[in-house]
Formats: structure tokens, sequence, C-alpha cells
């Protein structure tokens, strides 16, 4: 991949960037620049590494160097609530943000990995939720933010299948508060044989290193479609099982790509080139 940036940067750049610990590994800087450059705008968006005791700091210096908008990724995404001037309804409900903007009075936050599930459901597999059964795989950060984001868009029923069904249960109490009365299920794996949901989406990282999945897909008689939010490897072995039961699919990288977008708009009030953002995360993964 090409390193030239085309932007010519001057005195009038303006500076984003994502904060993590490591965060040398993120494709957002290469997804990010590529939406600045087909835009033509005079910015630049970098990785910082900042340890988890520095967030302050690092906060507080960014702010006053005045850089106009951040991501957060691993350790920071809870963290960072405590130096936040305001913060989003949903990312204050997930108790996670992803997207900071800078504003007269500090920092905003947002949370856009849940909207960024939404819309990879709805462009890449043109999935509606409202009404529907979703059974969501694992108990993490990850389910908490699409759990969330799912019982907004009004599913009929939410599905928490765990390895440990204790955080299935504390999770599923926590969102019970946002669900509006609509069930919240939590179990363990191996109960969610026969619960024939519309849609499952695995939020564990089982099939990320290993050649596993999480469960076996067959018993638990998945209608549609199956989402695993893990890009890399593109196709898991859950995926496989997806294809071959004849279930519709959609890997990680639309989720990954989508809160970018979301990100994006949040920073900027522009609405990026989705398809440059997509070119570029397609290519820093085949460099990886
Ligand atoms: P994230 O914030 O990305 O969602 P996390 O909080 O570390 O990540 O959660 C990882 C999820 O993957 C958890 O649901 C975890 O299950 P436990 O709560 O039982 O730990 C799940 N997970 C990780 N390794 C697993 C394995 N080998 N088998 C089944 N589930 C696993």
């Amino acid at each position: 991949m090409s390193r030239a940036h085309p932007i010519a940067i001057d005195g009038h750049t303006r500076v984003y960037g994502i904060l993590g610990h490591p965060v040398r590994h993120s494709l957002s800087p290469a997804m990010h620049n590529a939406a600045f450059a087909a835009l033509g705008t005079n910015a630049v968006y970098v990785a910082f590494p900042v340890a988890p005791e520095r967030l302050g700091a690092a906060l507080d210096g960014l702010a006053a160097a005045e850089v106009a908008g951040l991501n957060l990724t691993v350790p920071h995404k809870t963290a960072a609530l405590a130096h936040l001037a305001r913060c989003s309804e949903a990312a204050r409900a997930i108790g996670a943000v992803n997207a900071l903007r800078l504003e007269p009075e500090g920092w905003a936050g947002a949370n856009t990995d849940g909207q960024g599930f939404l819309l990879s459901l709805e462009r890449d597999l043109d999935w509606a939720p409202a009404g529907r059964r979703v059974l969501l795989l694992g108990a993490g950060g990850s389910a908490r933010a699409i759990g969330y984001t799912l019982l907004r868009a009004g599913v009929a029923w939410l599905g928490l299948a765990n390895r440990t069904p204790a955080r299935a249960e504390s999770l599923a109490a926590d969102l019970a508060a946002h669900a509006g009365g609509t069930p919240v299920v939590p179990m363990g794996l191996e109960a969610a044989a026969g619960r024939a949901p519309d849609l499952l989406v695995n939020t564990t990282t089982v099939g990320m290193g290993d050649d596993r999945a999480p469960l076996a897909l067959e018993p638990v008689g998945v209608r549609e479609a199956v989402v695993d939010i893990i890009y890399a490897p593109p196709r898991t072995p859950l995926l496989a099982e997806a294809e071959r039961l004849g279930l519709r699919t959609a890997n990680g990288l639309g989720m990954l790509l989508y809160q970018g977008v979301a990100a994006f708009a949040f920073w900027t009030g522009v609405e990026p080139p989705a398809g440059a953002m997509q070119a570029a995360l397609e290519a820093g993964l085949a460099g990886r």
C-alpha cells in the first residue's frame, strides 16, 4: 500500500486520530485517511498509543491542541466516559464510547459500534431487526453495544447465550432496563439449541485465532441469517457452517466500516464515501 498522503499538509490541516494500547495494528487510519482524500478534506488521521494510566492526560492534551475528533479502542472505551463534557444516551447506556468530537466545552462522546452493526445488517444483508428474534453469542462489550442497539431497533426477542451463563444473566439484567418489556433471555451456549432465532450473531472471540465455532449451529435452527463480527479471518468456521445450511451471512468488516462511517459523520457532519473506506480496509487487511 502506498504511504503517500494525498493531502498537502499545511498549517490548516485538522488532526483526527485513534487512541489505543496497542494501536499500531489499527485499520482506522487507512480507512479515515481514504475518506479525507476522496473528499479532498485538509485533514489527517493518526494512531496515538496511549497507556491506560495516561488516558486523562492524553485527552486533555489533545483537546488543548484542538485535535478535532478521536476514536477510542481497547482498553479506553469505558474509562473515557469519566473524561467527557457530554455523552450520547446510547454511549451512557452501553457504558462505552468509541468516538469523541471536540466541542467548546470539551469532548463529546458517542458510541457508533451498535450503529455500525445496524448499518451493516441493512446494507450488507438487507435485513431489518424490528419484530424479529435475535440470538447473540457472547456477553462482553460487543454484545452489550449490539444488544442495546437491537432492542432500540425493536427486536421482539433477544437471547444472550454465553459460555459463562452468569455474565449473560448480568448483561440481560442491564439490557432489560432499555428493553421496554421485550424479553431478554440469558442462557448457556448449550441452551441455544432449538431457539430458532431469525438472526444469530457471534460476538465471542471464538473463530478468530482457532479453527472452531462457538457452538454447533444446526441444532439452533436459525431461520434466516448469521453474522460473525470477526473479520479476520473473513470466513470463520461458524460462517462456513451457516453457508452450508443455506443461511445468509455477513462477517464483521461491515460493522468495522460503518462504525467508521458513523464516527466520520459525527465528527464532520459529512456523510463519507463508504466505498473508498471499504477499499482501504480491504487493502489494509490484504497487506497484513
Ligand atoms: P468484547 O468486549 O470484544 O465483546 P470480551 O468482553 O472479552 O470481548 O468478551 C469475549 C466474549 O467471548 C465473552 O462472551 C467470552 O465468554 P465468557 O464470558 O464465558 O468468557 C467469549 N469467549 C471467549 N473465549 C471463548 C471460548 N473459548 N469459548 C466460548 N466463549 C468464549
